[in-house]
């Protein structure tokens, strides 16, 4: 149990991470992201703008893609958090879009690949639940799974920024792990 906050309010919670459970008392203050890069050493999860602006530090939680620098950990007692470090599963293999990005070449400086490939995991399985985005045509039947062409990938990914610009190749390395 570890925290650099001793003072205010303090909780205890457990979360699941990467498939381990963790116990500790936590500030409420608090931010995952903060938790997963400092008391977990999972800096895998990056701290870009740290204001819910460019998705450097997507994770998953309970299936979900969200910006952990918005999270506070308290309220999240009981969550399963999956981060970059942990889409391989026992890490013997990497996840298929993590490979995906290696044969496309779809980083530069890599800033901010953990939180795009975090994010791509996510937007595949809320495309394959059926909810529409912002580019989504009238034709596709709702709740049916939404077909994923670039302007879809573009638009699902838009949180996601790159200041390298390394785009076309992320929208590639998507492309290729579609079902
Ligand atoms: S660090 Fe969280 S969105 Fe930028
Ligand atoms: S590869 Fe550098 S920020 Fe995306």
């Amino acid at each position: 149990m570890t925290s650099d906050h001793q003072s205010g309010p303090h909780s205890e919670i457990t979360l699941r991470v990467n498939g381990k459970p963790r116990t500790l008392l936590v500030d409420h203050r608090r931010v995952l992201l903060d938790l997963l890069r400092e008391d977990f050493d999972l800096t895998g999860s990056k701290k870009g703008c740290d204001h819910g602006q460019c998705g450097a530090c997507t994770v998953l939680v309970d299936g979900r893609r969200l910006n952990s620098c918005l999270l506070l950990a308290v309220t999240l007692d009981g969550s399963e958090v999956t981060t970059i470090e942990g889409l391989g599963g026992d890490g013997e293999e990497p996840h298929p879009l993590q490979r995906a990005f290696l044969d496309r070449d779809a980083f530069q400086c890599g800033y901010c690949t953990p939180g795009q490939i975090c994010s791509a995991v996510g937007m595949l399985a809320e495309a394959a639940a059926g909810h529409p985005s912002h580019v989504t045509g009238p034709e596709v039947p709702s709740g049916r799974p939404v077909p994923l062409d670039r302007s879809e990938i573009r638009e699902r990914l838009s949180g996601n920024l790159c200041r390298c610009g390394a785009y076309p190749r992320i929208v590639e390395a998507v492309e290729d792990v579609l079902p």
